[in-house]
C-alpha cells in the first residue's frame, strides 16, 4: 500500500448501505467492509439482511427496512443509533425500477417509485443527520442513474425520481457543508444485476450484448466497478469533493 492509499481506507468508520442484500448494494457493502468499515445492510426481508451482514463477517449488522413504508426511515435511524451509536457513511442505494411509458404508468406505481427512490433517501438523511454530524468523516453517497441526467423513453417515472435525487444531493451538500458532511451522487451505467437483467438465459445474453453496445467500453459493468467508485467518494480520498455526481457509465453519457 502506498502512502496515499491510506486515504482510501475506512477503518473505524460505520457505514449504512440501503438495499445491501444483493446487486450493487451488496458489492458496496463488501467493498466498505474490505476497507475496514463496520457495515449495516438493509433489505425488506430482515432475515435476508441479517444473512447478507453475516456474509460480510466482522461487526456487520443487517436490519429490515422497507423504503416505501411510512415511518421506516425514522425507525431505521433509531436502530442504527441503538446498535452502533454513530454513523459516518450513508449510501442511499435501495431503489426500484418500473419500466413504463408515461401514458401507461399508474398512480400507485408512481407513488411507490418516489417513496422508495426519493422520499426514503431524503428522510434517512434527515433522521440520520444528528449521527452524521457527529462524525469527523461524514459522507453521503446517493445512487443516481443515467435517466436522471438525460431523458430515456420507457422509464420516465424512474428517471424523474433519479433527477430529483441528484438535485437533492446538491441541496444537501450546501445545507450540510457547515456540519462537515460531504454529499455526492454516483451514477452507474448498465450494471449486471437483477434490476435490469432478464431471467431467461437467452434473452439475458442478448440484452447484455445490446446494452454493452450503448456505451464506449462496449460492455456492461460488474457491481464491483461501481462499488469501488462509491468507496472513493465515501473515503478521505475525496475529502474536497461535495455536491458532485460521479458518472461511472463506461462512457454512455460522454
Ligand atoms: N443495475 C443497473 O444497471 C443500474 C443502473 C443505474 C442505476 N442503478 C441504481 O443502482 C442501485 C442499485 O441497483 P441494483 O441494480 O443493485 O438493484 P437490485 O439488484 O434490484 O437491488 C436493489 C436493492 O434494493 C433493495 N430494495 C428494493 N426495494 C426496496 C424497498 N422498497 N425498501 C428497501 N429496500 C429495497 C433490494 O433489497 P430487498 O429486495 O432485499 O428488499 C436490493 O438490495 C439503485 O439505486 C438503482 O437505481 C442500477
Amino acid at each position: 500500500m502506498g502512502e496515499g492509499d491510506a486515504a482510501f481506507r475506512l477503518d473505524g468508520l460505520v457505514g449504512l448501505v440501503t438495499g445491501g442484500t444483493r446487486g450493487i448494494g451488496a458489492a458496496i457493502a463488501a467493498e466498505f467492509a474490505a476497507a475496514g468499515a463496520r457495515v449495516i445492510v438493509t433489505g425488506r426481508n430482515g432475515e435476508q439482511a441479517v444473512a447478507a451482514a453475516r456474509a460480510l463477517g466482522g461487526d456487520a449488522a443487517g436490519f429490515a427496512y422497507d423504503a416505501a413504508e411510512p415511518g421506516g426511515a425514522e425507525a431505521l435511524a433509531a436502530a442504527v443509533a441503538q446498535r452502533f451509536g454513530r454513523l459516518d457513511l450513508l449510501v442511499n442505494n435501495a431503489a426500484i425500477l418500473k419500466p413504463h411509458r408515461i401514458d401507461k404508468v399508474s398512480g400507485e406505481e408512481i407513488d411507490l417509485i418516489f417513496a422508495t427512490n426519493v422520499r426514503s433517501p431524503l428522510l434517512l438523511c434527515r433522521h440520520l443527520h444528528p449521527l452524521l454530524a457527529g462524525s469527523t468523516a461524514g459522507a453521503v453517497v446517493n445512487i443516481g442513474a443515467a435517466g436522471g441526467h438525460v431523458p430515456m423513453a420507457g422509464i420516465g417515472a424512474y428517471s424523474a425520481s433519479k433527477a430529483a435525487l441528484i438535485n437533492l444531493t446538491r441541496t444537501l451538500a450546501k445545507e450540510w457543508a457547515p456540519d462537515g458532511i460531504r454529499v455526492n451522487a454516483l451514477t452507474p451505467g448498465s450494471v449486471a444485476t437483477d434490476m435490469i437483467l432478464p431471467r431467461d438465459p437467452e434473452r439475458r445474453a442478448r440484452f447484455v450484448a445490446e446494452m454493452g453496445e450503448t456505451n464506449l467500453m462496449k460492455r456492461i459493468a460488474a457491481p464491483i466497478e461501481i462499488a469501488r467508485a462509491v468507496r472513493f467518494l465515501a473515503s478521505g480520498a475525496a475529502s474536497f469533493i461535495t455536491g458532485q455526481v460521479l458518472i461511472a457509465d463506461g462512457g454512455l453519457l460522454a
